[in-house]
């Protein structure tokens, strides 16, 4: 079987070109999209990610406020750069990159966030409306690999979509989003015995754990769909997937590449999210302005 690789940049690219329309239009209303992210500290990864979240802002006109605080901030004084934002009209969207230093408390934080702003989708109110079928903000990796199914042809109705890793934001909410398109879902995690049995019954295998070259072709199914979400920086300082992609060549009908697969998706949602949050509160503002006059 030929795999293809899935061309995640160019897709990202695509979508971003539909949305920069969108993201005009609303700055010609007065309403230009505004999102800040926060970073806490200096780990070279995250700070890489922030950087390209931020520019991908950038490319579609949005304001985007990069806030970088010193890793011995305060869980207060964070919460109070959150407050400020949250009262700033001009700002849509807050973003707090994760992991956080250990002496903060990210569940605080991320219920600080006005949800309305929660354009991660990581709010226990936004988590509890994906769960239950409404969702307002869905986590930016899980919206871009099911954004990336749907423009490949792939429809999870009635597949087995199995995915490894259970974490909040990538596993849970992928198990979410799947599901509500008919997707029989099974979620793995660390715990689970006989990886491989689940792995090969996958139509759609989603990696999310954090291991390099974890999925061998031994574990894929023929013909199915394999999603690499791992970002592993090997002792050499090259980047490896949780997915052995030479190894699925010729098994999987399509594998996503590390890097220029999941990647450029979720910073792509960020963005869309972003426009999301700015339509819908200029939309209310219209309304009550509507409302006083
Ligand atoms: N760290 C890794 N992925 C993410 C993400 O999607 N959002 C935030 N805020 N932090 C992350």
């Amino acid at each position: 079987m030929e795999t293809k690789i899935i061309d995640g940049t160019g897709l990202a690219r695509q979508v971003r070109e539909e949305w920069r329309e969108r993201a005009r239009a609303l700055a010609g209303r007065g309403c230009r999209p505004g999102l800040a992210v926060l970073i806490v500290g200096d780990d070279p990864a995250s700070k890489a990610y922030v950087r390209n979240k931020v520019r991908a802002c950038a490319e579609l006109g949005l304001r985007s406020d990069h806030i970088e605080l010193p890793a011995a901030t305060s869980e207060d004084e964070l919460l109070a750069r959150i407050a400020g934002l949250n009262a700033d009209p001009g700002i849509h969207g807050v973003l707090v990159q994760l992991p956080l230093p250990k002496h903060i408390a990210s569940e605080r934080v991320i219920e600080a966030i006005a949800p309305e702003k929660d354009v991660d989708g990581f709010h226990p109110l936004n988590v509890g409306l994906l769960a239950t079928g409404h969702p307002r903000f869905a986590p930016c990796t899980p919206a871009g690999i099911m954004l990336m199914l749907e423009r490949e042809g792939i429809d999870p109705w009635g597949q087995n979509a199995v995915i490894l890793g259970a974490s909040n934001i990538v596993g849970k909410p992928m198990a979410l989003l799947l599901l509500q398109r008919g997707a029989t879902v099974t979620l793995c995690n660390s715990k689970t015995r006989d990886l491989a049995a689940h792995t090969r019954a996958a139509d759609i295998l989603i990696a999310a754990v954090g291991r390099p070259n974890l999925v061998t072709g031994g574990m894929v199914k023929p013909g199915a769909v394999v999603i690499d979400v791992g970002i592993n920086r090997l002792p050499d300082g090259k980047l490896a997937g949780d997915v052995d992609t030479r190894s699925v060549m010729g098994v999987a009908s399509r594998v996503t590449p590390v890097p220029g697969g999941v990647g450029p998706m979720t910073v792509t949602m960020l963005v869309v999210n972003a426009v999301l949050a700015a339509e819908r509160a200029c939309a209310d503002e219209a309304k009550t302005e509507d409302r006083e006059r």
